[in-house]
């Protein structure tokens, strides 16, 4: 349930950039993924992810394919949810 889900602020996903071995996490429309498993599958190449590794990586998606489901692909790595620093689990 929504409960068991890691609640994530910007601040934090910043932290998940992907580089020096930490991993990579981006959202996707309010919904926060772990993309250091798929990144070796993404067929527009592991860079073109990376450009969107610890931020919101919707616009970038939509600019390119809007048409793909990323829900379907990524399920199993969906972390938690973005929300506000303020909303941040105390
Ligand atoms: C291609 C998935 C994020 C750039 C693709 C394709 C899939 C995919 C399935 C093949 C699409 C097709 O042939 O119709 C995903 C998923 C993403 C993601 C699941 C994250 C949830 C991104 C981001 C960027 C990007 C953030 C850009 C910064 C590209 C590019 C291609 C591509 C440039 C190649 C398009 C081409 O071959 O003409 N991606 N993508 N993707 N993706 Fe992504």
């Amino acid at each position: 349930g929504v409960d068991s889900l890691v609640r994530v602020t910007p601040s934090m996903l910043k932290e998940k950039n992907g580089r020096k071995g930490k991993p990579a996490w981006s959202s996707y429309q309010g919904k926060v993924y772990n993309m250091t498993p798929y990144l070796p599958f993404h067929p527009g190449g592991e860079g073109e992810l990376r450009r969107a590794a610890g931020k919101d990586g919707t616009k970038l998606f939509m600019e390119v394919h809007p048409w793909v489901n990323w829900e379907n692909m990524l399920g199993d790595c969906m972390v938690g949810i973005l929300v506000s620093e303020e909303q941040a689990v105390p």
